[in-house]
């Protein structure tokens, strides 16, 4: 296994801390957060403890289902969760984060927001100095009248794309389009996310302004690091 690999799983590892018998629990999308699936699903075969689940995508249901979690089937208007376990494409130092890397944003967003703890889920390479450094932030627009909404993204951000897989338009498992931001050097997260916000047309931001409690950084040899915010 390379580095990269091992760290992620020693990140998804630590997040086990958190995780008790009965929980309810918000599962995150990624090469690192399903790592942290499987783990549960270890757990859960060898204690017998029993979890509830909300996944934040579709790609994240169907590996609980065949890992024999349970998933919530109130999905989408599930109840309080006690915590969500998840990755994300980039981390400031002071819990900022840019999400949205796999398209899953607003749904990661609104699990997150539904639970007492977020525990995030990273390598190394994802602490940045300041959002936008490494990573181009996803916005997740209507795909209604696309164009015009890009057109009032525009002043916001130094450059963008809509996204595309396969030379087609990707499409969110809301049926929204993506696109993908460069930022301004140095752009301030918070007032940058409260801006295109307030655009006609705009669903949701990558940027999810403090709402990490919990940063464990999963380390190459096979330890882990752990941040409060
Ligand atoms: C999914 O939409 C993203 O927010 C992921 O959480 C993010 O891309 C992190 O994924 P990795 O753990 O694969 O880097």
């Amino acid at each position: 296994m390379d580095s990269r690999e091992e760290a992620k799983w020693a990140a998804a590892r630590g997040a086990l801390e958190y995780v008790q018998d009965g929980m309810h629990i918000g599962l995150g999308t990624g090469s690192t957060a399903c790592k942290f699936v499987e783990l549960l699903a270890e757990l859960a075969k060898e204690k017998n403890w029993k979890f509830v689940c909300v996944p934040t995508s579709e790609v994240t249901a169907k590996q609980a289902r065949d890992l024999g979690l349970k998933l919530d089937g109130s999905y989408p208007d599930f109840g309080k969760l006690d915590i969500v376990v998840d990755g994300a494409d980039e981390i400031d130092p002071h819990g900022n984060l840019t999400k949205g890397g796999g398209g899953a944003l607003l749904r990661e967003k609104y699990v997150a927001l539904n639970s007492g703890k977020m525990i995030v889920v990273v390598d190394e390479a994802k602490h940045v100095e300041h959002l936008g450094d490494t990573f181009k932030l996803p916005v997740e627009i209507v795909a209604f009248a696309w164009t015009s909404t890009m057109q009032r993204i525009a002043p916001y951000v130094k450059s963008m794309e809509l996204r595309k897989r396969d030379g087609k338009i990707f499409v969110t498992d809301q049926g929204n389009y993506i696109v993908d931001c460069e930022l301004y050097a140095a752009s301030d997260p918070v007032q940058l996310h409260e801006q295109l916000k307030a655009l006609t047309g705009v669903v949701e931001t990558g940027i999810f302004p403090h709402i990490a409690n919990v940063c464990i950084t999963g380390l190459a040899d096979g330890g882990s690091r752990k941040q409060e915010f």
